[in-house]
């Protein structure tokens, strides 16, 4: 058939009508889309966070990081029922016209908290959904293996094959001092939603959740030395402990300084109470002890000093408290 000159254009604005709105997605979709949104404002708030800093823009990628991710949740509120969509669309609308206009970092999280409190509260759902058991590490290790280390390296140093080149380069997952202010559960969005504008893929389509949450833990205790000690009874579930930064888990403990000897061994501990259960046999997961503890071995090579744990901003999200003080200054 030729279409006339007229008819054409008429087609092509009615296809790209059709891509700007998709349809809302079938009900059983609905709850991971809502999750996927909340997931990636916490993210966009976060960067936001060591962006911007006494009304300054301080780190440009991350506030343009910042609103990248706010673009990427905008366009999925269309995929929501109508009524759910409406309010969280304005609650991003605004969340977007802060980052441009620099507004203090603490009003963004108070509108992530009212996005994700809407967004529960009219779906009728909970947003962050922890396994009840702690993931396998040895299962975490595999993962990490066959898609992470090609950029983050073998032991999460960010020297992996494919890093070479990368702008921003592959984040130091096994910096022990940088990482306290970073949860299990910031890891799983993270490794999720990947980051817009840079080479962090989103696994989110490409990994079942339960190997993303191994990965996320495998990757958390990357920077930890080998477990120590006693692991009281409140911190034996990983529903709570994995929404914990290392500090929160320290401070539980009844330890104050991250840089007392054994106090980080404390934390691998917990993190990996009953980490072994399932999959693993004795065997693998002796085998993952050993690789975390050469990892520990060389981060620690690597990172003279060390011990800054403590250097946490108290209140705002764990994650821009730890990875604010490492390795990405070079983005402004
Ligand atoms: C193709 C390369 C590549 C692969 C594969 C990759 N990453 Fe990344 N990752 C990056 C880059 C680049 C960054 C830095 C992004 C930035 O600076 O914002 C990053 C950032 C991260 C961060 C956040 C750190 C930060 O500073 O924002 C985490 C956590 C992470 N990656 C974990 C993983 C895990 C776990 C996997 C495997 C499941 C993985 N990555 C696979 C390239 C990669």
């Amino acid at each position: 058939m030729i279409l006339s000159a007229g008819v054409l254009p008429l087609l092509l604005a009615a296809t790209a009508l059709a891509t700007q709105q998709p349809a809302p997605a079938p009900p059983d979709r609905v709850a991971p889309v809502a999750r996927r949104i909340a997931a990636t404002a916490e993210l966009a708030a976060q960067e936001y966070r060591i962006g911007v800093v006494d009304g300054r823009v301080v780190a440009k990628g991350e506030v343009e990081e910042a609103a990248l991710f706010l673009q990427e949740a905008r366009r999925s509120i269309a995929l929501l029922p109508h009524d759910v969509g409406r309010p969280a669309g304005s609650d991003i609308d605004a969340m977007l016209r802060m980052v441009a206009n620099t507004a203090p970092p603490d009003s963004l999280d108070a509108r992530v908290r009212s996005l994700s409190g809407g967004l529960a509260e009219r779906l009728g759902i909970t947003l962050d959904e922890l396994p009840a058991q702690t993931p396998s590490l040895a299962r975490g290790a595999e993962v990490y293996q066959a898609n992470c280390a090609g950029c983050h390296g073998a032991v999460g140093r960010g020297d992996g094959p494919e890093a070479a080149g990368l702008d921003p380069p592959p984040a130091t997952l096994a910096d022990g001092a940088a990482l306290g202010g970073v949860s299990p559960l910031d890891y799983f969005r993270r490794i999720s939603i990947g980051t817009a504008g840079t080479a962090m893929p989103a696994f989110e389509g490409r990994l079942p959740a339960e190997d993303r949450w191994a990965v996320a833990l495998y990757a958390s205790v990357l920077r930890l030395p080998a477990p120590r000690g006693e692991v009281p009874s409140s911190l034996r579930s990983f529903a709570t402990t994995g929404t914990m930064t290392d500090d929160a888990v320290l401070h539980a403990v009844g330890v104050s300084d991250p840089s007392a000897p054994g106090a980080l061994g404390r934390v691998a501990a917990v993190r990996t109470f009953h980490a072994e259960a399932g999959a693993a046999s004795a065997e693998v997961f002796a085998e993952v002890r050993r690789q975390l503890d050469s990892a520990f071995v060389l981060a620690r090579v690597g990172a003279p000093g060390g011990g800054a744990c403590g250097t946490r901003r108290g209140g705002g999200p764990g994650w821009a408290g730890g990875w604010g003080a490492h390795g990405r200054s070079t983005r402004t």
